[in-house]
């Protein structure tokens, strides 16, 4: 066995098992810090923010695409995979974030983007430039048209932002794009594209990186021969037989991710973003492949006990056979935020409420956030890792009433302008309470705030004994002193409250978390009360309110 290379830049903790139990802090740089004054957040920004998140008490950074990008799909077209986007930093800049996130014991976690390069990247470029057939075109997928002179698409397959997943080129052909046309797919089945991925994951592990986040990560692998077969992305088959997503062939090039990851010391983390069935979902995060893979069921469900308790078991359960561990998300910046969300009316269609600019239905803001810090509350008490989106420690909403000039989202163009996309959660997050941008730098950003932004501003909620922000870090200091091991025990209704509105379990040494999700008061549970996301009453734990509790003692 060869022996581990030692990257430039190390945490102060060396710990091969940091992940299982990590919360991990997404960032989406361009909306984080701006150092530079150009109104676009950058990575001396972020550098300059490394003592706040340590201050909130997260064990990792994960920083969305911040590589060389034309911005078709918010960084997530990737023109060169071992750069940083000149607008956002050089590879220095690079290293003086990753050696200062260390030097605060702060993990930090890349994006890797493989199911599709941008259309800027040289390879598609030349692509372009080469003929039907060439090698440059045996990197992607390129194919003749249907129809008499091949005029229409090679199949009716369609894109994830709208319309035909195939867009043609001059000399007649087409090529594959689940997103946008300007992110044309690679094709898995080449070597050249394995090697070179191989590669990029040692570029950023040398540097010293201890993880990767794998975008569509259940998207590598294609059935491309014809004639092609229809594909449902929304419902996909338990057996692996959608010609696009989750197929077998794809764990294996995971399979060959992981014996380049375990050459490093300690082993690179990786966790794949696998909009899969839930029991093939965690195939993903086999030891033998990823380690761990978003769970987004909990970011998918309804604000429900019943479905809440189901999803935790489930989950659960599969970590325990699989040997990989759960993960639980709420946001992350291509949903509406969870505060949002869960104040809007059961079963709303948030697409359509952003398309009202957010008025129609009514938005309870406070409710929202009273759920959605009791939500989190009971996400922290889980076994596992956590994944906190930016911004959701402020208990920021969605920003809904971006002027339709100043949407980014392709998904805005792509539809006809009938679905505005995803902007409303990346908007960038306010530091102070005022100023042109609320303290995320000096100019107007590159999307609006809006106006109310200023009262969730870091500044506004520091120190504050009832913001968002002091919760957060309350809940995550004491997560530390209490989290380990993966045991959760059900409470049952004998020394639970008994209500149908009610999750309870215990962790290890009696460390019980009851979250009432209906509207009435339930008895608080007995025990010291650790910590509430809200006021709790004479004995009573309100509505839409989580509490944990340590026994007396
Ligand atoms: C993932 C990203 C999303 C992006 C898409 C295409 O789902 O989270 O933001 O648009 O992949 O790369």
């Amino acid at each position: 066995m060869s022996t581990p290379r030692t990257p430039a830049s190390t945490p102060r903790t060396p710990d091969a098992d940091w992940w299982r139990d990590a919360v991990v802090y997404q960032v989406y740089p361009r909306s984080f810090a701006d150092a530079d004054g150009d109104g676009l957040g950058d990575v001396e920004g972020i550098t300059s923010r490394v003592p706040y998140l340590a201050s909130l008490g997260v064990d990792a950074v994960w920083l969305s695409p911040f590589f060389p990008s034309p911005l078709a799909d918010g960084g997530y077209d990737v023109a060169d995979y071992r750069a940083v986007d000149p607008r956002l930093g050089t590879l220095d800049d690079f290293d003086a974030f990753l050696h200062a996130a260390h030097e605060h014991d702060l993990r930090v976690i890349v994006d890797i983007v493989p199911n599709h390069t941008s259309s800027a990247h040289p390879w598609f470029e030349a692509a372009l430039a080469a003929a039907p057939g060439s090698p440059e075109r045996a990197r992607y997928v390129f194919r003749d048209g249907a129809g008499a002179s091949g005029e229409l698409p090679p199949s009716d397959w369609v894109s994830n932002f709208g319309g035909s997943a195939w867009t043609r080129v001059p000399d007649g052909q087409w090529y594959l794009h689940l997103f946008a046309p300007e992110q044309p797919d690679l094709d898995w089945s080449n070597p050249e594209v394995r090697s070179d991925f191989e590669e990029t994951l040692r570029f950023w592990s040398d540097r010293g990186v201890d993880g990767f986040r794998v975008d569509v990560a259940h998207g590598l692998a294609k059935d491309l021969s014809t004639p092609y077969r229809p594909s449902n992305e929304h419902a996909l088959p338990l057996d692996g037989s959608d010609p696009l997503y989750d197929r077998d062939e794809v764990h294996e090039i995971f399979e060959g991710w992981r014996r380049v990851l375990d050459e490093y010391d300690p082993p690179r983390a990786a966790v794949a973003e696998a909009w899969a069935p839930a029991p093939r979902r965690v195939l993903y995060a086999r030891p033998t492949e990823l380690g761990q893979a978003f769970n987004f069921d909990l970011l998918e469900a309804p604000f429900d006990a019943e479905v809440f308790r189901t999803i935790i078991s489930r989950n659960t359960a599969a970590a325990d056979e699989s040997g990989a561990s759960s993960t639980w998300v709420l946001s992350n910046h291509d949903v509406v935020r969870h505060a949002t969300r869960y104040g809007l009316p059961e079963g709303t269609d948030t697409d359509a409420w952003l398309m009202t600019d957010g008025t129609e239905p009514a938005l309870d803001r406070e409710r929202g956030l009273r759920r959605a810090r009791a939500a989190t509350l009971l996400l922290l008490a889980l076994p596992g890792s956590t994944y906190v989106y930016q911004g959701e420690e402020l208990g920021l909403h969605e920003a809904p009433a971006i002027p339709h000039d100043e949407l980014q989202d392709p998904k805005w163009d792509r539809t006809g302008h009938t679905v505005k996309g995803r902007d409303g959660c990346r908007v960038p997050i306010p530091w102070t309470p005022s100023g042109p941008s609320f303290g995320f730098g000096p100019v107007a950003p590159h999307l609006p705030q809006p106006e109310d932004f200023g009262a969730s501003s870091v500044e506004a909620e520091d120190g504050d004994p009832g913001s968002t922000l002091t919760l957060y870090r309350a809940a995550l200091a004491a997560r530390a002193r209490l989290q380990r091991g993966e045991e959760l025990t059900w409470v049952d209704a004998e020394t639970a409250p008994a209500s149908a509105s009610v999750v309870a379990f215990d962790r290890h040494d009696g460390w019980r978390c009851v979250m009432n999700f209906g509207t009435g008061p339930v008895p608080l549970p007995a025990g010291r009360v650790l910590l509430a996301s809200g006021p709790l009453g004479d004995g009573e734990l309100p509505g839409e309110t989580t509490v944990w509790v340590a026994p007396v003692g």
